[in-house]
């Protein structure tokens, strides 16, 4: 992966609809990440610290798992979508989360945490090796890394003849994504990443939500996605609203999928995780 000097504009957009997103796309992504946490032995008591929080659903996630003798520290730069992430945790009773405003990777945090985690984080940053390594230092000896990323490349193998809206709809994704200058194939970067940064060849999985049930909530995630990547959409120049046609986006991804007996596959995500030496 060639990473550029700059951080990626945060492709999705900062808008409540995004926050919204963000809490849809958890109820289909938090098995996968629930089961990582699992493998990678996220347990009662221990400190965690959450790196890209969002609106909380990672940490939430952590909060179960560790119990209240554990602790959550979640991190994000956006000052916003941590009052959300801070209402949804006070709403849940939760006293082992807090949630810290910042850039994570120039923060001042305790050094002696037992897990760093993100989901869908490094992805936006220029530099995803330099701030792995860093996160890293937070950790006491055998501490564990462990992130979840999206990998882009498997949809080559998605696209069909009689797909052409999803077709299109992956297209202009991965057009705008990497105009943003996120990362789309971090998924697959993620033993470079950790290798490079010093860490231990990490252990990886690979999953991707699918569906094609007439009532699959993925049909209605995958319009709320593209409403949040319009605006940017209209800046590239690469499609307009009246193309995407947001509003009926999600009857229409039903309708080709019902016809071409095609399901559609969410974005894939990489798991990786890895136990610093004691
Ligand atoms: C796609 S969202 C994922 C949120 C959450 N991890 C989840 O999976 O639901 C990425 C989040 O990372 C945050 N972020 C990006 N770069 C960051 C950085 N350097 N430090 C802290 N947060 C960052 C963004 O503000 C955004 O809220």
């Amino acid at each position: 992966m060639n990473y550029q000097s700059r951080d990626a504009e945060y492709t999705m957009g900062r808008s409540k609809v995004e926050t919204e997103r963000l809490i849809k796309q958890s109820q289909l992504y938090d098995d996968v990440t629930r089961r990582f946490f699992l493998r990678c032995g996220i347990s009662k008591g221990m400190k965690v610290l959450d790196v890209g929080s969002g609106a909380g659903d990672v940490a939430f996630s952590l909060a179960e798992l560790i119990g209240p003798e554990g602790q959550v520290i979640g991190v994000d730069v956006n000052p916003d979508i941590l009052k959300t992430a801070r209402t949804r945790a006070d709403k849940a009773g939760l006293s082992n989360v807090e949630f810290v405003t910042g850039d994570a990777r120039v923060l001042e945090l305790p050094d002696d945490f037992d897990a760093v985690v993100g989901r869908l984080v490094l992805m936006y940053m220029a530099d995803p090796t330099a701030a792995l390594r860093h996160l890293a230092t937070r950790l006491h000896p055998g501490g564990i890394v462990a992130f979840q990323e999206i990998e882009f490349t498997p949809y080559i193998a998605a696209l069909h003849s009689d797909t052409p809206l999803a077709n299109q709809l992956i297209q202009w994704a991965r057009e705008v994504f990497e105009r943003s200058g996120a990362h789309l194939e971090m998924g697959m970067g993620l033993y470079k990443t950790f290798v490079d940064a010093g860490l231990p060849e990490p252990t990886l999985h690979f999953e991707a939500p699918m569906g094609g049930h007439e009532d699959w909530e993925g049909y209605e995630y995958l319009a709320n996605s593209f409403r949040s990547l319009v605006p940017l959409m209209e800046a590239y120049g690469i499609a307009t609203a009246d193309n995407v046609d947001v509003d009926t986006l999600a009857a229409r991804i039903q309708t080709e999928v019902a016809s071409a007996k095609r399901p559609i596959m969410l974005p894939p995500h990489i798991t990786a995780y890895a136990s610093l030496r004691i």
